[in-house]
């Protein structure tokens, strides 16, 4: 028997949002995902109207539902509003952000069968955008990190290693440095590591673990990182994949999950039919498989990865010509 459809609040976003987002509705319609869109505004789409990032009809709807779709915000660089992403991710308490680095065929890149996945701890850190000048010379941010929210995200990156049959979680962190807040982080992952002693568990410093993944990135099976580092880590490792338009994402809480690219609202290419839809397409085959749409997931990217090895329709930030459409209409073809 069919299985009904699943509602999903969906956020077209700034910049490039509103054209990807248009590709990948085309793609899901096409291969049949049986799901239904409530359209919720944010970003400074939203802030221009109503003056807010989101609504808190907005947010309600987001929590409502329990799974979003989202495109890319903009924030501004210094003064400004709060980003929106870091409002959602505390408002639904979505604490780990869980971004899958996967070579795919295809794709020309220094490095040959990247596998390795990143839990990045998503609420805590410096991101609770508590800073303030001293004086007029000193300019202090807050770092905080609870035990609590580092043991919640590290069992999520043991139980994730686990689910997927992985063989090893390793602890990325600065803890020769910062001693207390990430000796606190560390700490909290040996403790939970404990636990699951099916699964390899291994610690390495923020530094040379840059160092290792553009050596040889093969070694690493999943990462767990504080909220910064995790920040980073995460958009060099899309770069060992082959960039920003390919490097998927979502943010994953106990009640909710917003899967999103990785990249922002590329203002440089916005509306002239340039972006690459691959990396929100790839997060909606995650939101498929979490909301157990495997089929249609399976099929989305098996069509994605085809039209990729074949190569003769490869948007520009892969080296290609076809533009946005172009795309879309052969991952459509080929589903
Ligand atoms: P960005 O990711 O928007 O762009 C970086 C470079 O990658 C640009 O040259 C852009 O053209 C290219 N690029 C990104 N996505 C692409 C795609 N799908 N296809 C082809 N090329 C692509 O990063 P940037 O410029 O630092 O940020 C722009 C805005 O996006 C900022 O306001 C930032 O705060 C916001 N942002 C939002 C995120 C989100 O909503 N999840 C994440 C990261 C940034």
């Amino acid at each position: 028997m069919m299985k009904s459809s699943t509602k999903i609040t969906l956020i077209r976003g700034d910049g490039i949002g509103p054209e990807i987002s248009d590709a990948v509705m085309r793609i899901l319609d096409a291969s049949g995902a049986r799901i239904t869109y409530d359209e919720v505004e944010a970003g400074l789409c939203c802030i221009e109207k109503t003056g807010q990032g989101i609504t808190p009809e907005g947010m309600d709807l987001i929590k409502r539902n329990g799974v979003a779709l989202k495109g890319p915000t903009t924030t501004p660089v210094g003064g400004g509003h709060k980003s929106i992403n870091v409002t959602i991710r505390k408002a639904l308490d979505l604490y780990v952000n869980l971004r899958p680095c996967k070579s795919i065929p295809g794709i020309e890149t220094p490095f040959k069968n990247v596998d390795l996945l990143i839990v990045r701890e998503n609420i805590e850190d410096t991101y609770g955008g508590i800073e303030h000048m001293q004086s007029a010379d000193l300019a202090q941010c807050l770092r905080l990190i609870t035990r609590s929210g580092s043991l919640r995200a590290a069992r999520f990156a043991f139980e994730t290693a686990r689910k997927l049959g992985r063989k090893t979680v390793t602890c990325v962190h600065k803890a020769n440095i910062m001693k207390i807040t990430d000796g606190l982080f560390l700490q909290a992952f040996r403790d939970v590591a404990e636990d699951y002693k099916d699964i390899q568990a291994t610690d390495i410093i923020v530094d040379n673990c840059c160092m290792q993944l553009v050596s040889k990135p093969q070694q690493f099976d999943v990462l767990l990182l504080p909220n910064l580092f995790g920040d980073i880590v995460s958009d060099l490792c899309a770069g060992l994949i082959g960039g920003l338009g390919i490097a998927a994402g979502a943010n994953i809480g106990a009640q909710s999950a917003v899967f999103e690219a990785v990249h922002g609202s590329a203002p440089d290419i916005a509306g002239k039919g340039l972006a690459n839809p691959t990396a929100m397409l790839l997060s909606a085959v995650s939101m498929l498989r979490h909301i157990e749409q495997l089929d249609v997931a399976d099929r989305i990217e098996n069509s994605v990865f085809k039209v990729l090895q074949e190569g003769k329709l490869k948007t520009r930030d892969l080296g290609g010509r076809a533009s946005t459409d172009d795309y879309t209409r052969a991952v459509i073809a080929n589903l």
